[in-house]
């Protein structure tokens, strides 16, 4: 029979300052955050990186089963396979995939098929969602928790000063080979993480306010 775990007593953080205060702080990090598509090739050390995923690794998942996996690709010649891929695949994309309002949306941002932020960033963290356990048993409310996971993961990067992209070249499944991963992993995200290149610019759009995107009941 299934026993109940033992419970322990809760690790309680305290933010140091009244919530309010400690809710605008973060705010303020956060609101700064911007997807960042011009990299310096400035490194970034192993230990940062580290802290990231494990930051990213503390979050909540369906039945605990944390259905992620995070692999942190510094090597050279495998960033540059990957660009390839990617650029092979958005290519196909941007001349043929993409319906015109999609296209039509991405036009703001000014993103097409070169992707050379996949060599010059220090590194690519790709994240697998994990449609089974490494054993073989189930898993539940897998893209909600790697959803989770991930935006943990750009706030844990961004907090340390470093910039992202959410990148999804389509499709992704180039990454499983040359990443040589099993077939239980999908790829899920491609994120290139590092310094913004000293003349980084970004696309001049908005974001929500509060009426918009809250609802007070
Ligand atoms: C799931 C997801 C996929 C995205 N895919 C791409 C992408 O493939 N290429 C890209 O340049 N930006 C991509 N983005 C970044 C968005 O364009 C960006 O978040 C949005 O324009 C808002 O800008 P901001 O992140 O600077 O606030 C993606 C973002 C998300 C959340």
């Amino acid at each position: 029979m299934n026993r109940p775990p033992a419970h322990i007593p809760l690790e309680r953080y305290d933010p140091g300052m009244p919530a309010e205060e400690a809710a605008g702080r973060f705010y303020d990090i956060m609101r700064r955050r911007r997807t960042v598509r011009m990299f310096a090739d400035r490194p970034v050390s192993e230990e940062t990186i580290r802290r990231v995923l494990l930051a990213a690794g503390t979050a909540p998942s369906g039945a605990n089963k944390q259905p992620w996996r995070f692999v942190a690709v510094r090597d050279p010649e495998i960033k540059r396979r990957i660009r390839l891929a990617a650029e092979e695949e958005e290519r196909e994309f941007y001349t043929r995939r993409a319906p015109p309002e999609w296209l039509e949306d991405l036009a703001p941002l000014g993103t097409d098929e070169h992707k050379e932020f996949l060599e010059i960033a220090p590194w690519l963290i790709v994240v697998f969602k994990l449609m089974k356990t490494d054993e073989g048993g189930q898993v539940y409310y897998v893209n909600e928790s790697v959803g989770i996971a991930t935006g943990m993961l750009l706030a844990a990067a961004h907090h340390a000063g470093l910039a992202t992209l959410t990148h999804t070249p389509s499709p992704m499944g180039f990454l499983s080979e040359v990443l040589g991963r099993p077939a239980h992993e999908r790829p899920f995200l491609l994120i290139p993480v590092g310094y913004p290149a000293a003349d980084c610019v970004v696309p001049d759009i908005g974001r929500k306010g509060e009426g918009e995107i809250v609802v007070w009941a």
